[in-house]
């Protein structure tokens, strides 16, 4: 088998990563991926610095035994604390996601921005790196999003808590005029619906998605990795705990795709 054909590796904390693995699905249909759900550890986001980069370590280890070509830290949190130390450590190309602080800086009109975003992310280096080199004149309302994503992961995505907690995070930003809401956090595009019925039309909502796939793209591309079968690639997700939430997010239909639970 040639190393085109091997997979592509994605993981995240969660069933929230699966919204960057929808946008590679899109964008690179070719592609074999495999998945891992770490929900038994869920949130990263309270976690320490260190306890966040073993558990990258250990996510990243399990997707090379598996011939992974490439890796997408499809988290957030995991991404700003370990991708450092990832990249040093291994020598396959690895791709991480950040909030889009950048692309709203340049679409702000109020030049204030919103950004909503775990505890490890917005106290992480690199968030403060990237936040500091933006436009000056523009304030940055960050607002951590606790219990978040333990009600995605407990299958609480429509519920009178979640709307509670969103419009407790959310309202504030209206007061403060912010007109880009930046979702620093995967697992939060499945709450775009809810978030809109709270701030409205008026408010732009940016998240990282799309750009992740293109750079996955541009990188298989450049190391001369992509898959150029003709058929449509598979997808196996792994998942450490049950995995009915998993099932409701992506309304599975597709032969090609396998959802299994496996401690990794
Ligand atoms: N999906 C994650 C992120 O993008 C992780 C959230 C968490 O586990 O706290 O940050």
């Amino acid at each position: 088998m040639k190393s085109n054909n091997f997979p592509i590796g994605i993981f995240d904390s969660g069933v929230g990563g699966t919204s960057i693995w929808k946008e590679i699905k899109t964008l690179l249909p070719k592609e074999n991926i495999i998945y891992l759900s770490d929900s038994k550890n869920a949130p990263y986001g309270e976690k320490t610095k260190e306890k966040i980069i073993n558990l990258s370590i250990k996510n990243t280890e399990y997707l090379l035994q598996q011939n992974c070509k490439l890796i997408v830290v499809a988290c957030n949190t995991a991404t700003t604390n370990a991708i450092k130390i990832l990249r040093e450590k291994y020598s396959i190309p690895i791709i991480g996601i950040e909030p889009a602080i950048k692309p709203a800086a340049l679409q702000t009109k109020t030049n204030i921005i919103g950004i909503l975003a775990t505890k490890g992310t917005l106290n992480s280096e690199l968030f403060e790196k990237t936040s500091t080199s933006i436009n000056k004149q523009i304030i940055v309302k960050e607002i951590i999003g606790k219990g978040l994503v333990e009600l995605i992961e407990g299958g609480k995505l429509y519920s009178k808590e979640m709307t509670t907690l969103l419009t407790y995070y959310l309202k504030p930003m209206l007061i403060e005029k912010v007109d880009c809401l930046v979702l620093g956090c995967t697992h939060y595009p499945y709450l775009i619906p809810q978030i809109r019925e709270i701030v409205g039309a008026k408010i732009q909502i940016i998240d990282s998605g799309e750009a992740v796939a293109r750079q996955t793209k541009a990188v298989l591309e450049a190391h001369n990795l992509a898959n150029k079968d003709i058929i449509s690639g598979s997808h196996q997700l792994f998942i450490n705990k049950d995995k009915s939430v998993l099932e409701m997010l992506i309304s599975n239909n597709s032969e090609n795709l396998i959802i299994t639970e496996k401690d990794f």
